[in-house]
C-alpha cells in the first residue's frame, strides 16, 4: 500500500527572523514512516522542520509552514491509500508577515493571530475520498472525550489520542501511550513503550483497518 505521513511541527513565520512553532520532534511520525517502510509499504512523508534522519526509501517533501503542508499534502492525498497526519500543525498564524525585523517596543505588544487551514479537516471533508484517513490527537486533558469528538468533527476513520501533560511521554519524548478510536466506536489502547514499538503496532492496526475497509468496498461494487 502507499502512505501518506506527516510529521513534525509548522513554523508560522511573524518577521524574517522570528516564528510560531511547537515543541514536536518528529520521532513518532518518522518511527511510523520506518515501521511501514519496513513491511516493504510505499510512502510519501511531508515533514516540518525537525532533526531527525530521513527513512531511506521514502519520498521526502520538506515543508516549512502549514500552507505549505496543506498544499503537499493535498497534491499527493489521493494517490495514497492510508494518509497519517501525525503533524503537529500550528493552529494560528500571524494575521500580517511584516517583511522587516519588528523593532522592540518599550510598550506592551500584541500579536494579530488567524487559524490556520485545518489539514485533516479538509481531507476529511472531501467528496469521495478513497483513502483510509488517520489523525492524532495531542491532549493535555479529558484525553478520549476530546479524541472522540475530533474524529467526528474531522471525520477520520481512525483518531490516535496521547496526553502530553506529562514530560515523560508525547512530545519530544522517545516513548508514548496512545488510545486509538476507530469510527464505529471501538477503541485500542497500547501501553508505554518506545515510540518504534508503537509504531510498529500502529502500522499494524493501519494496515488491517485499510484491507477490511478496501475489501468491504470490492464486495459492495462485485
Ligand atoms: O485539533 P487538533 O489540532 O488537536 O487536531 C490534531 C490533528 O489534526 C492532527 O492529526 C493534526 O495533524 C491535524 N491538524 C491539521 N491541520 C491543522 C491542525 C491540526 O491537519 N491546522
Amino acid at each position: 500500500m502507499r502512505l501518506l505521513i506527516t510529521a513534525g511541527p509548522t513554523r508560522e513565520p511573524i518577521d524574517p527572523v522570528r516564528y510560531i512553532s511547537n515543541r514536536s520532534s518528529g520521532k513518532m511520525g518518522y518511527a511510523i514512516a520506518e515501521a511501514a517502510l519496513a513491511e516493504a509499504h510505499e510512502i510519501i512523508l511531508i515533514s516540518g522542520p525537525v532533526n531527525l534522519e530521513p527513512p531511506g526509501n521514502a519520498k521526502v517533501i520538506s515543508v516549512s509552514t502549514s500552507d505549505e503542508m496543506f498544499e503537499a499534502v493535498h497534491r499527493y492525498a489521493d494517490e495514497c491509500d492510508i494518509c497519517v497526519l501525525c503533524a503537529a500543525v500550528a493552529d494560528y498564524k500571524a494575521a500580517n508577515v511584516s517583511s522587516t525585523k519588528i523593532k522592540k517596543r518599550g510598550a506592551k505588544f500584541s500579536l494579530g493571530l488567524i487559524p490556520t487551514r485545518d489539514i485533516l479537516d479538509s481531507l476529511g471533508h472531501q467528496q469521495d475520498r478513497q483513502f483510509v484517513l488517520v489523525g492524532f490527537a495531542a491532549e493535555t486533558d479529558h484525553v478520549e472525550e476530546n479524541a472522540a469528538k475530533k474524529l467526528r468533527a474531522k471525520n477520520c476513520d481512525i483518531i490516535v489520542a496521547n496526553d502530553v501533560s506529562g514530560a515523560d511521554s508525547g512530545m519530544e519524548s522517545d516513548v508514548n501511550e496512545v488510545i486509538i478510536f476507530f469510527r464505529n466506536g471501538e477503541k485500542k489502547e497500547i501501553s508505554r513503550a518506545p515510540k518504534k514499538n508503537i509504531a510498529r503496532e500502529l502500522v499494524k492496526i493501519f494496515l488491517d483497518f485499510a484491507t477490511k475497509t478496501f475489501d468491504k468496498k470490492n464486495v459492495m461494487i462485485n
